[in-house]
Order: structure tokens, then sequence, then C-alpha cells
């Protein structure tokens, strides 16, 4: 059985989806962003706190956990600066109460999410694994913390994990069953599509006069049903003893303007965009583009989405939602 916290947000589920064509799965998540909905019925879900110990515990009381992924975490970054608390309460503390019900009960694998978000403002044009991580933001500070925890927990108690630093996730299961759905919406694609059909005023591009080719800032955008596969992939390496530790990079190595994001948005919808100009947002580094050629020589892994396929992906779901 392998566990699953935060299986009904938007990652988790998609994974979810797919590993249950594998595995036996059982979902924590206590709902707070996720989706109930969203959750594969042939996955036992269980609501509850990663935070509670009462509620954790019972989990590893009732199955026999051979993994754990961890998806359940705060992740915007400027509510991150304005309630700090919020991020390190739940993205570093509730976690540590998971890694030491997960110590106390003898699961030594372990696959975490982490973010582009710990490089802060990075030199390099493509970043390494080993590029310097000096995150900007306390979303940022709560991922590396984690990380570091890691390191300490593999060489005192033997933790077999590998960290996943997710890049820029877009896109939709390719049926259109479940996708993208935050309350508040800030991500720049759902916001385009929601605007595209009549659910939002307007579009603002936050800064155009970054140092990119086109003044917009640049993301590595890749699709969740790829990052779904690289959890697969992952997960397979650690239970085989393939891999012991590990961090990765996942993108897809090509990076997008905003300016770029909208007109795919429109060549895929056919609508255009009467985006507007507005001031940068705080916190915005001007280019992110990982380079996942780690994973791919490590664990044989790519990304094989590009990104007219995640906004068609994500479109095909945008328009079944009666919001
Ligand atoms: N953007 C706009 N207008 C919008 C929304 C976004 O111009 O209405 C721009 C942003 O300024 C940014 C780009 O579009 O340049 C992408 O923004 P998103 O909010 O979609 O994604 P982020 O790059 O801010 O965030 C992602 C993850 C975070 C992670 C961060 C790492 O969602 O969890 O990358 O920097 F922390």
């Amino acid at each position: 059985m392998i566990l699953i916290v935060g299986g009904a947000g938007y990652i988790g589920s998609h994974l979810v989806k797919e590993l249950i064509n594998k595995e036996r799965v059982v979902v924590l998540d206590n709902l707070s962003a996720g989706h109930r909905e969203s959750i594969d019925e042939r996955a036992i879900f269980i609501k509850g706190d990663l935070g509670k110990v009462g509620d954790v515990e019972s989990v590893f009381q009732r199955y026999r956990i051979k993994a754990v992924m961890h998806f359940a975490a705060h992740s915007l970054v400027e509510e991150s600066s304005q309630n700090p608390y919020k991020y390190y309460e739940n993205n570093v503390a509730a976690t540590l109460n998971l890694l030491n019900m997960m110590n106390k009960y003898e699961v030594n694998n372990f696959i975490f999410s982490s973010t582009a978000a710990i490089y802060g403002i990075p030199e390099e044009e493509i970043i390494m694994e080993s590029s310097s991580t000096i995150p900007i933001n306390p979303y940022g500070r709560s991922k590396l913390m984690i990380e570091q925890i890691l390191a300490d927990f593999h060489q005192a108690y033997g933790l077999n994990h590998i960290i996943l630093r997710y890049f820029n996730a877009a896109g939709a299961y390719e049926t259109g069953e479940i996708g993208e759905s935050h309350d508040p919406e800030t991500h720049l694609i759902p916001i385009i599509l929601q605007y595209l059909l009549g659910k939002r005023e307007k579009v603002s591009i936050f800064g155009t006069d970054y140092p990119t080719y086109d003044g917009t800032c640049i993301r590595d955008y890749i699709h969740v049903t790829d990052l779904a596969n690289a959890h697969i992939k992952t997960l397979d390496a650690l239970m085989t003893g393939k891999k012991s530790a590990g961090i990765y990079n996942l993108g897809n190595g090509v990076g997008y303007s905003v300016k770029e994001v909208i007109e795919t948005c429109e060549k895929v919808t056919g609508i255009k965009v009467n985006a507007e100009h507005a001031a940068r947002r705080e916190g915005d580094p001007a280019r992110l583009i990982a380079s996942s050629k780690k994973i791919g020589d490590e664990l044989g892994w790519k990304a094989e989405r590009d990104l007219e396929e995640m906004i068609k992906s994500a479109w095909k779901w945008h328009e079944r939602q009666i919001y």
C-alpha cells in the first residue's frame, strides 16, 4: 500500500490516477485545498490532518505502508510572505510529524514534492540540481528546510528518499475528468482560460520590463501527467533499491514567456486575449528553466508533452467546469 498525502490536490490527484493502475493506494487529505471528487474511486480515502498525530498514526496502524509520497503543502509564494506561520506550520512542522510517524512504523521510502522556488533568483540560464539554493520567500525556505531534514534523516535513520523539484506544473488529465482548481486561482494558464470562458474580467501581465527577450517572465512549464509519471519512475527506483537518495529537477528544459503562453492559449482556443500590462508581482524571478538531464540519465524519465498539449488538456477540463 502506498500512502499519498495530499492526494486530493492538483498534482496528487493526477498521480493517484496513474499509480492506482499499479499499486494499492490510500490517500490522506484534509480537503483544505483539494477536492474529494478528484480522488480516483479505486483509492481508499481518509480525511485527516497531516499535523495531527492521531490522524497520521491511525493510517500507519491500519495499513501496511511501503512508501509515502507527500503532496500536501501550501504553495503560494505571495501568501507565504504575508503569513509565514501558516507555511512553516504546515509545510515544515506537519511534515516533520509525518516523517516521525514513518520512522516509528519503520516505513522507509519517501518521495517529497519540492519546488523551483528553492533556487531563489538563479544565476544560471539553465538550473541544475547543483545550482545554489537561496530561496527568497518563506514558501521556498519551508521546502528547502524539509530537503535538509531529509538529508539528516537519511544519514541518521537510513530514510530512503527522493526529492523532486517541480518547475511550473500545468495541464490536466487527458480525459478532462480532473484538472487544476485553486481558490483563489493565481496561476497564469488557468487565469487565461477562465478569462476566455468569460469567467474573468481581464488578464494582467505582471511586469513587461524584465531582462528577457520580450520583457515578460520566462517559466518552464511541465505537464502534470509527466510529473505523475516521474513519481512512478522514482517510486520504482526506491522500491527496487536502485536509489536510496536523490534530488531531481522536473521540467521541460524549455522556457516560455508570459506573452508566449498567452499566444499559445489563443492558438489552442482560437480566441483573442486582450491582456493588460500591470506592475511586476513581488518575488517573481525573471527566468526559471530546469535542466532535467539528471533524472533522464539516472532514471530514464523525460517530459513528453509540450506547452500546447498542456493548454489543450487544461482547456478540455476548464470547458467542463460550471463555476
Ligand atoms: N503571471 C501573470 N499574470 C497572472 C498570473 C501570473 O503575468 O495573472 C505571471 C507571473 O508573474 C509569472 C508567470 O506568469 O511570471 C507564472 O506565474 P504562475 O503564478 O502561474 O506560477 P509561478 O511561476 O509564480 O509559480 C510556480 C509554482 C509555485 C512555485 C513557483 C516557483 O506554482 O508553487 O513556480 O517560483 F513556488
